[in-house]
């Protein structure tokens, strides 16, 4: 029996800028997802049925697996299956990281199966192979999209400026609430409307992706510097951008606004595409828990998470 499990990832800054080529500034955090293969001569089984969510109340936490859910991460173990030939094994998936919220599960899930199979099989590939099969992989379930972005932060860990390339970079963790809206986004419907509106408004969208940009290089040396106040106040900034461009909804800008107000945060955006899925907030010192309550509050579902945390590794 062997198993591996990787992290989800957040967005730290620079979303729907980066599509048009500005920087943005990512981090694997501290939910992940686990894959364990066993031989099961003469039968391939995929079991997804442990998905719930260590921390987070998504409908599916009543006992019962949502459908939606398996069916997504069966798919992309059918297809890493496939992609290595590997049959007569049981495979089984569990994961803590909320699907299509923008949390990387799906690269998670793929990068963190590689490594399982990597090791059952003895296949001997490197941790970059890893990343570039999972990144093929993912892509080609998704029809073409796929970031690399999470299938990078899923393999390595750390955190990452992504422009048109990717450059690892080491930073030290942040300490963040997730809020999350219960609604699934749709990150290709997001990323089109964004650059639609870039196609018919450049001199307008044009500079709003370039502060995006400034922002993301800014914040990578105040995280450095440990300038929480300043990194605050440009996760406000950012989300006013993310605004501007129309990927806010009403329950992303409720959690926003109970994560400034009651939960006293030092600033708070969307994570990802928007349109749903999560934002971030960043807590007062000690203040993380009082943090969460506001988000409840607020009807979301909130969880800490610490940015930076490990890559993909193989457990016993
Ligand atoms: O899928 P998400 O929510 O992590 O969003 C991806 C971030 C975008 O900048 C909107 C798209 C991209 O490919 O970078």
């Amino acid at each position: 029996m062997t198993a591996a499990s990787a992290p989800g990832k957040v967005i730290l800054f620079g979303e729907h800028a980066v599509v048009s080529g500005a920087v943005a500034l990512g981090g694997a955090i501290d939910l992940r997802a686990r894959v364990r293969m066993e031989d099961m001569p003469g039968r391939t089984q995929i079991d997804a049925c442990n998905l719930m969510l260590r921390g987070f109340s998504y409908d599916l936490v009543s006992g019962q697996v949502n459908s939606t859910e398996a069916a997504n991460a069966t798919r992309y173990i059918s297809a890493v299956l496939k992609e290595f030939q590997a049959r007569d094994l049981r495979v089984s998936v569990e994961s803590g990281i909320p699907v299509a919220s923008g949390l990387g599960s799906s690269a998670a899930i793929v990068v963190a199966a590689i490594a399982a199979l990597n090791c059952h099989m003895d296949l001997g590939l490197s941790r970059k192979e890893i990343a570039s099969k999972a990144h093929e992989i993912e892509k080609a379930v998704q029809h073409g999209l796929g970031s690399l972005t999470d299938t990078t932060l899923a393999t390595y860990g750390g955190h990452c400026l992504v422009s048109s390339e990717i450059q690892l970079i080491d930073l030290p963790g942040l300490d963040l609430v997730v809020g999350c809206t219960r609604r699934p986004h749709d990150t290709m419907a997001e990323v089109e409307r964004v650059q639609s509106l870039h196609r018919r408004q450049p001199e307008i969208v044009g500079p709003v992706f370039q502060a995006i940009g400034a922002i993301s290089s800014r914040a990578e040396s105040l995280m450095r510097e440990q300038r929480q106040g300043e990194l605050g106040e440009l996760m406000n900034i950012n989300h006013g951008l993310l605004e501007a461009l129309g990927v806010g909804t009403r329950e992303l800008c409720e959690l926003i606004y109970a994560a400034r107000g009651a939960g006293r945060a030092l600033g708070a955006k969307i994570t990802g595409a928007g349109g749903g899925g999560c934002m971030i907030a960043l807590p007062r010192p000690n203040g993380a828990a009082a943090l969460t309550v506001a988000l409840e509050q607020a009807r979301g579902t909130a969880f800490m998470v610490r940015t930076g945390c490990d890559g993909v590794r193989v457990e016993g």
